[in-house]
């Protein structure tokens, strides 16, 4: 069911039930922290390993320290900076945060949505959310009500309609190793934002490396369609002469004879080009193409970002 009223999210919640919720990246499918059925009924839906841990979404600042320890100041001046929005950090855990939702682990994901809705709900609310993306494990992130329904159907959970997601790509995920900043998870918020305002990183965690934030799985973000991203989409194209081919392209200034195909942007602008990236993949996978081409983008800003997605989208 799709309800635009808060008060219908709340009183499921707080019965320990599930709501998918927006956020200006993504939409999550969000459950009180503390409770243990609301977050098993989290990881049951969206058919997800135990061991990936959650994201703890809290309406303030002022409530970080309900949720970690030993908050280093670089942490704080992110925080500072970038909340309510899209930046994630992963930080100790307080010892009152279940290990359920941080998948075993002592530390935990914690971040300020920047959604009046979410915020509103928040405010309502007696506990944190604990809000993973509202899709079926590996797939295709949500960013609008629509999504949601086709990934969960028959099952759908309450959605609480907060329109099209503005950023339309997950946050930046940041943790700290011995003091130092570390990139877990490239994400709305591009590493140039995050250095203008903490200086050079120097450590970012590659995909292959042990699996420490899943969104770091090699398969992830995935169309259920064959994909794959190239700097020459004729190339790929007469090479798949034959079959139903979609495009997904960075702009519109090359011209090719393909009746499917989608425009991230028209401006060349990275912020709409990731603002359209979820919503263009949705489009072309249902439409039972036998391959997504998809060019590469620039990478820079948040170009590293989408670039990122579509290569973990990509099955061998
Ligand atoms: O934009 C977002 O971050 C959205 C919205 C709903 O907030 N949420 C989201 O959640 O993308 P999810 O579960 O799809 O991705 C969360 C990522 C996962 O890759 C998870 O492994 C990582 O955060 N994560 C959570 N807790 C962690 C921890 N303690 N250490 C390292 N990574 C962690
Ligand atoms: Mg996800």
């Amino acid at each position: 069911m799709i309800t635009h009223i808060i008060s219908e999210a709340v009183k499921t919640l707080n019965n320990h039930g599930i709501v998918a919720i927006p956020t200006e990246t993504v939409y999550g499918l969000a459950g009180n922290i503390y409770s243990e059925k609301a977050i098993n009924s989290i990881f049951e839906a969206k058919k997800r390993p135990f061991f990936n841990p959650l994201i703890v979404h809290i309406s303030s600042i002022d409530k970080l320290d309900e949720i970690a320890i030993n908050i280093p100041d670089i942490a704080y001046t992110l925080a500072n900076t970038f909340w309510p929005g899209p930046l994630t950090l992963v930080l100790d855990k307080h010892k009152n945060i279940p290990f359920l939702v941080t998948g075993g682990k002592n530390t935990v994901a914690v971040r300020v949505p920047n959604h009046t809705t979410t915020l509103a709900l928040l405010n309502q609310l007696n506990f944190p959310l604990a809000a993973p993306s509202a899709n079926i494990f590996g797939q295709l992130s949500p960013t609008c009500a629509a999504h949601i329904m086709d990934s969960f159907k028959p099952n759908t959970p309450l959605i609480l309609d907060g329109g099209v997601c503005e950023n339309g790509i997950e946050s930046t995920i940041v943790g700290f190793e011995n003091g130092q900043p570390v990139i877990y998870r490239f994400g709305a918020i591009s590493l140039e934002d995050i250095e203008n305002v903490i200086g050079k990183i120097n450590k970012i965690i590659q995909k292959n490396r042990k699996l420490i934030a899943p969104g770091m799985l090699k398969k992830h973000y995935a169309p259920l369609t064959k994909l794959l991203v190239t700097n020459n989409i004729c190339n790929k194209i007469n090479e798949f002469k034959g079959l139903k081919v979609g495009l997904l392209l960075f702009d519109n200034k090359k011209v090719y004879d393909i009746p499917y195909q989608e425009i991230l942007t028209t401006k060349g602008n990275l912020a709409e080009a990731a603002s359209n990236l979820y919503a263009c993949l949705h489009r072309l996978d249902s439409l039972g193409l036998d391959i997504i081409i998809a060019e590469k983008l620039p990478n820079k800003g948040l170009g590293v970002t989408i670039n990122d997605r579509l290569t973990r989208g990509t099955k061998k």
